[in-house]
């Protein structure tokens, strides 16, 4: 048996924010980061509209990019004091993930991180508060998927929580919220888009059903990521609908190694999500290829790229992908963004080591041991075609 999950409700366009005025409830909680949310309005916005719904309101503000466990608790424990009956997130993912950790201690005091670090761990939630989640970023989706990343800093290791009880009930894709975007999070929250989508067009639990969001949001985002990070104002909508569209896709289909070297080098080299995602994608499609050659070739053939045979379609697509990365200033390899050699030779078995034991490696499509992750994330290093 399989399953496919979404939000009950998905609202989208420009404004759609004042939705927030139909909810039902006595008193929402609204979680949200630093100041952007503050800065451009839409944090009053948000109360003015849940109090018109006749809610009381209160702020957890201040959640910091890639949250915590400490943030996570104190979150849940001043909702355990106000018992909201909505949460409602604003933010880009790392509010909006954060708000969903907090809802699982907030309903279950009796359970702790370490109990809901494993896939599918998460208890029944909802018998005290629904959820809502506000993207402000076009990239990670959160707001639709099943999955709230969250980081033990003591341990310096980043969890994915990942239980379809987390998979908001009302997401809100208002693009009005992403046109404050700054170009380099544009850039890099895009190629994030780009990278679920095409990660879970050939993952393990691809379906019929995320198989058509997948190459759908695929095609938007190659039309509207560049005039997007140029400001355009209707490509940053397609934008927003596009990486909602990935989401769907990848809750439900997982991800790949491109997201695993991403998550186990993030910290350790302070390379954005997205920015790294960006630069590991084409090495992957080269690496994976033996596996999945065909449906690479036809991400290809439907957005027109040039090619009479698989191999040449494949790498029409790694082309395309190098060129997005070129035009928004992101580097082609580890050594172009500037670690040194001495650096990345220090880490390579680590990174290897946990990029092959992490949660996305299972969906990829093709096996991957230690030796050849190492190989992989040399040629990465230098810039080497991946011919293995
Ligand atoms: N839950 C999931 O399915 C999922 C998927 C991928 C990544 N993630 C996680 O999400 C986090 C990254 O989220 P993110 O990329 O959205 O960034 P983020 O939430 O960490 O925000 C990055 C910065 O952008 C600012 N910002 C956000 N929206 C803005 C706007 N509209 N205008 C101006 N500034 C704005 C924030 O204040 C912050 O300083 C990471 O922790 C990553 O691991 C989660
Ligand atoms: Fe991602």
């Amino acid at each position: 048996m399989n399953r496919f999950t979404l939000p009950r409700d998905i609202y989208f366009g420009k404004g759609s924010m004042e939705v927030l005025k139909s909810l039902k409830g006595n008193r929402a909680v609204i979680v949200t980061g630093g100041s952007s949310m503050q800065k451009f309005g839409f944090l009053d916005k948000t109360v003015q509209y849940l109090k018109e719904a006749g809610m009381e309101v209160k702020l957890i503000e201040g959640v910091e990019p890639d949250p915590s466990v400490e943030t996570v608790m104190k979150g849940a424990e001043f909702m355990r004091e106000f018992q909201p009956d909505w949460i409602v997130s604003i933010g880009g993912g790392s509010p909006i993930d954060a708000a969903k950790a907090m809802w699982i201690f907030y309903e279950h005091p009796e359970v702790t991180f370490d109990d809901v670090k494993d896939p599918f761990t998460v208890p029944e939630l909802r018998n005290k508060a629904k959820f809502a989640a506000i993207p402000s970023t076009s990239g990670t989706a959160t707001e639709v998927t099943a999955f709230s990343v969250i980081t033990d800093y003591n341990l310096g290791i980043k969890y994915p929580l990942a239980d379809y009880n987390l998979t908001p009930d009302v997401a809100i894709v208002d693009s009005d919220l992403a046109e404050t975007m700054p170009a380099k999070l544009t850039a890099y929250t895009g190629m994030d888009a780009l990278t679920h989508a095409i990660e879970a067009y050939v993952a393990g639990l691809r379906s019929a059903f995320s198989d058509p969001l997948a190459m759908q949001s695929i095609e938007m985002i190659k039309d509207h990521l560049f005039d997007s990070y140029n400001g355009d104002k209707n490509a940053r909508e397609q934008m927003h609908i596009a990486q909602c569209l990935a989401g769907m896709a990848f809750t439900n289909a997982l991800l790949g190694i491109t997201h695993s070297m991403a998550h186990k080098t993030g910290a350790i080299f302070h390379i954005p999500h997205g920015c790294a995602n960006a630069i590991y994608l084409p090495y992957v499609i080269d690496f994976n290829k033996k596996e999945c050659i065909s449906r690479y070739a036809e991400i290809a053939r439907r957005l027109g790229l040039s090619g009479n045979t698989e191999d040449e379609l494949t790498d029409s697509l790694t082309s395309m992908i190098r060129e997005m990365n070129k035009k928004m200033n992101i580097p082609c390899s580890l050594k172009e963004y500037g670690i040194t050699e001495e650096d990345f030779k220090a880490n390579l078995d680590k990174i290897s080591e946990n990029a092959v034991a992490d949660a996305c490696t299972g969906s990829n499509p093709r096996k991957i041991s230690v030796e050849e992750m190492k190989n992989l994330f040399t040629c990465v290093y230098y810039g080497d075609k991946v011919e293995f």
